[in-house]
């Protein structure tokens, strides 16, 4: 069904148009507050403005000329020319009865004119473990996806893991250097196992590569050689490609994130590139020597002494950088992927970087109008001391160890909760609770901010929490197995119902709320915020309570409020579900 807004949208936009022979957005929103309607359109003092007019005869002219009857109450004009609508009861259970019939998507429709969106999110550097420093990009990227996925957009996530450059040169000139160790018989083993034997691996090169020259020189020559394909580097590398691609393949599945193998398109994929790119930006006289560097200049970006900050793509002694692999990276995008959006997700650090590298694609023409560039920045974890998120000994947390203590963590919040249930079903919870609260905990903040990370906030059963909202669906599901132990066949009574008739104003209001759904998803997708949904999920449940609380459901007066009742409460669980697990990736369980 077409989404509300935009056919209130459309009627009112026409009705202006009709009277100031003017083209004007009707700005139709949600009202505020329900004692002024259920929307409210807030064009009318702009296309007065424009038509020179009085903006509240013009809100009366412009009423007297639209139509929404079908849709809403008479509509009435309040303050300057705020124009405010109340929908109909017919129409509101007209929506719930769509919504009904279509289990998969609640009855919203796909976006008119699809688009191919790249979105480059996670980008762990291999040979590391990820860290929380990834989380951020890791989750949020996911659910930007998920949601222009689920819009109808074509979605293209992209992996751009650091796979390139000179620590790994470093790296598989260690594991020559180990080789010779091994046969004076100094170590044993010569070929990183693990994910952690590499890291092993990395802090005995770095030891090595600070203080040893030659080992320096060496690895340089390894770089290089990898760099220009020779078979025995390669091989060496490939190998610690092997170990991280699987160890972050685990952690995406422990998190439910739809990354896998083939989205992967790190560093490396663009090496044969880069030479060209930077050729190409010469010869359109874009990039100029500076300092020894090949730079590409572009205007507005200054550093602190008010000189020109240069994007630089290429250093002396050759070698290429950060900010050259993305030039190619985008360019593909564009020109092969034929991207009509490219979201990047990465925190608020590289903001600058992604400014400049627009500024330069556009400079050489490479992107246009047409194509919207959008960087999705976010702020840091903190911990509980309000400092970056550190272990107690001040390292890096591991993003395994962090989800292994979650699960353990809420598995305490399940025993207590419910200790009746099997240990199958408990593991299960936990591991749902858990994960989710992580997650959720990170959705529902502003993505700007920095946000603490606190165990025992995000694992509350009370406010906007992964568990209240688990809790919320766990709950709608009793009713519903409750009923069952009633001889209500649900299913069969809501399968067939053709009308529906309120009878309480809490009915009406989770009603409206639950109509809303497509709005939240617009809104989050069009901005990238995930709290966009966090936040409405968690006022549908609340909403769902103060229903639940006025309206008995299975003592209903009547076979036909019972049925309407049921309705919203299957509606309820549903948006909840979908929300959850579809757009955020988190599991819902049928009980807690
Ligand atoms: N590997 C990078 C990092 O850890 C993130 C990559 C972001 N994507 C990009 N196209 N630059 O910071």
């Amino acid at each position: 069904m077409k989404r509300l807004t935009d056919i209130l949208e459309q009627r009112i936009s026409k009705a202006i148009g009709t009277v100031t022979g003017q083209d004007c957005p009707a700005l139709v929103k949600v009202s505020a507050d329900a004692k002024f309607g259920d929307y409210q359109a807030n064009g009318v003092m702009a296309a007065a403005k424009k038509a020179k007019t009085n903006p509240r005869q013009l809100a009366e002219q412009i009423v007297a000329a639209l139509d929404v009857s079908d849709i809403c109450q008479p509509p009435e004009i309040a303050g300057p020319g705020f124009i405010n609508l109340r929908l109909k009861e017919q129409f509101l259970a007209n929506r719930l009865l769509e919504m009904n019939t279509d289990k998969q998507r609640l009855g919203i429709e796909k976006k008119q004119n699809p688009k191919t969106v790249v979105v480059d999110y996670s980008g762990p550097n291999i040979a590391k473990q990820m860290h929380v420093g990834h989380l951020r990009s890791t989750i949020i990227g996911d659910c930007i996806a998920r949601l222009y996925e689920f819009e109808g957009h074509t979605v293209i996530r992209q992996n751009h893991i650091g796979d390139w450059g000179l620590q790994f040169g470093m790296l598989i000139a260690y594991i020559e250097f180990r080789s010779k160790l091994a046969l004076e018989g100094k170590v044993v083993g010569v070929i990183p196992n693990s994910l952690s034997d590499s890291e092993e691996f990395y802090i005995e090169a770095k030891k090595l590569f600070d203080t040893d020259e030659n080992f320096q020189e060496r690895s340089r020559e390894a770089t290089l050689g990898l760099h220009s394909g020779d078979k025995t580097w390669l091989g060496r590398w490939e190998l610690l490609v092997a170990h991280s691609k699987k160890h972050y393949q685990e952690i995406y599945k422990e998190l439910n994130v739809t990354l896998t193998d083939k989205d992967v398109c790190g560093e490396s994929f663009y090496a044969d590139k880069l030479a060209e790119v930077v050729e190409t930006l010469k010869q359109n006289n874009l990039a100029v020597e500076s300092d020894d560097a090949m730079c590409v200049f572009p205007e507005g970006f200054q550093n602190k002494d008010g000189n020109p900050l240069p994007f630089i793509i290429q250093k002396t002694d050759g070698a290429f950088l950060y900010a050259t692999t993305d030039l190619a990276a985008l360019r593909f995008r564009i020109q092969e992927l034929k991207a009509d959006k490219v979201i990047y997700v990465t925190d608020a650090r590289q903001a600058q970087h992604f400014q400049m590298l627009f500024a330069v694609v556009n400079m050489a023409g490479w992107t246009n109008d047409a194509i919207e560039l959008m960087h999705v920045t976010f702020g840091t974890m903190l911990g509980e001391d309000n400092k970056p998120f550190k272990t107690r000994t001040g390292g890096t947390v591991k993003l395994k160890d962090l989800l292994e203590e979650a699960v353990q963590r809420a598995t305490a919040v399940v025993e207590e909760k419910n200790p009746d249930l099997s240990a199958k079903q408990k593991t299960e919870i936990a591991k749902a609770v858990g994960i989710g609260a992580v997650k959720y905990a990170d959705y529902s903040n502003n993505r700007n901010s920095d946000y603490i990370f606190s165990f025992d906030k995000m694992l509350a059963m009370e406010g906007n929490t992964a568990p209240y909202m688990q809790y919320a669906y766990a709950r709608i599901k009793s009713i519903e197995r409750k009923a069952a132990g009633k001889d209500v066949d649900v299913e069969n009574e809501l399968a067939n119902i053709k009308t529906l008739t309120f009878t309480d104003d809490a009915e009406k209001d989770l009603a409206k709320m639950l109509i809303r759904y497509d709005q939240a998803i617009d809104a989050a997708a069009s901005e990238c915020r995930p709290n966009f949904l966090t936040g409405y999920l968690y006022d549908l449940a609340q909403s769902f309570s103060r229903f639940y609380n006025a309206c008995p459901v299975l003592k209903a007066d009547n076979a036909d409020q019972r049925r309407l009742r049921l309705l919203l409460c299957e509606l309820t669980a549903r948006t909840i579900q979908h929300g959850m697990s579809e757009l955020l990736g988190i599991n819902v369980v049928e009980q807690m």
